[in-house]
């Protein structure tokens, strides 16, 4: 039974950071590696799901049988992944989107001069908003990487992004976070369940979260 859980679903994954250009030659970024979103993109299929992985700048070879997308910057995995949403059942936005990029992209490499330098931001386009924003049918999760008050944010997040769940990573704790093999985090439901899983593997943790989407899954239709 296992391997029909989300057999006919539609599952839509991000992974990884996303690379903001200054010049030809230098970017802003962040240390995610995608490894959880892509633990989660195999988990889906192993579970019978038909998925679709928008996958930022990282090393990992594709799950088998996985569409996989990739991307380079915000704004492109914002396109990619709001082309698809119509269609899909189940959301995951495991990435580590940047939220903010140089202001001014220069074509040509700068030029170093003595002294410094300042680069003016901007804001990217928050993708999860926008999805809580225009949510159907779809069940969205989100992420959330953040050292303490977890469970405080996390029911902020819950609400302001109109999620259905979103999964809250301890990285304040060894061997949970950004490009390690294990994660710790406290689930939150929008119908008020919390769960504080321990120090795990994020294939296991992926496992986890779908089981528990599917049990939602089935809770919201009958
Ligand atoms: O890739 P790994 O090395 O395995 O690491 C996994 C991880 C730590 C990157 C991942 O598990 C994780 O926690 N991802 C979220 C990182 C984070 O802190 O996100 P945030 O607080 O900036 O954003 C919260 C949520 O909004 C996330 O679901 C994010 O995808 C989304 N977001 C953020 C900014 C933006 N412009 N658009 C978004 O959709």
């Amino acid at each position: 039974a296992q391997k029909t859980l989300l057999k006919g679903k539609k599952v839509l994954i991000t992974a990884g950071p996303t690379r903001e250009k200054i010049d030809p030659v230098r970017y802003f970024t962040n240390p995610s590696s995608g490894k959880m979103g892509f633990a989660l993109a195999r988990q889906a299929k192993v579970l019978g799901a038909e998925v679709t992985l928008i996958a930022g700048p990282v090393s990992l070879p594709t799950p088998q049988g996985v569409d996989r997308v990739d991307v380079t910057t915000a704004e492109e995995m914002y396109e990619q992944v709001l082309a698809r949403y119509k269609d899909s059942d189940i959301v995951i936005k495991s990435a580590a989107v940047a939220d903010y990029r140089p202001k001014q992209v220069f074509d040509k490499k700068m030029k170093k001069s003595p002294g410094d330098y300042t680069v003016e931001m901007e804001r990217t386009r928050d993708i999860l908003q926008e999805l809580g924003d225009r949510k159907e049918h779809q069940y969205l999760i989100g992420f959330a990487a953040e050292t303490n008050d977890l469970e405080h944010y996390g029911e902020q997040k819950l609400t302001k992004k109109n999620l259905d769940a979103i999964v809250m990573n301890n990285i304040a704790e060894q061997g949970a976070g950004f490009n390690y093999d294990t994660n710790a985090s406290i689930y939150l439901t929008k119908h008020g369940k919390r769960i504080h899983w321990p120090l795990m593997s994020k294939d296991d943790l992926a496992a986890n979260i779908l089981q528990l989407t599917s049990t939602e899954l089935v809770g919201e239709d009958s």
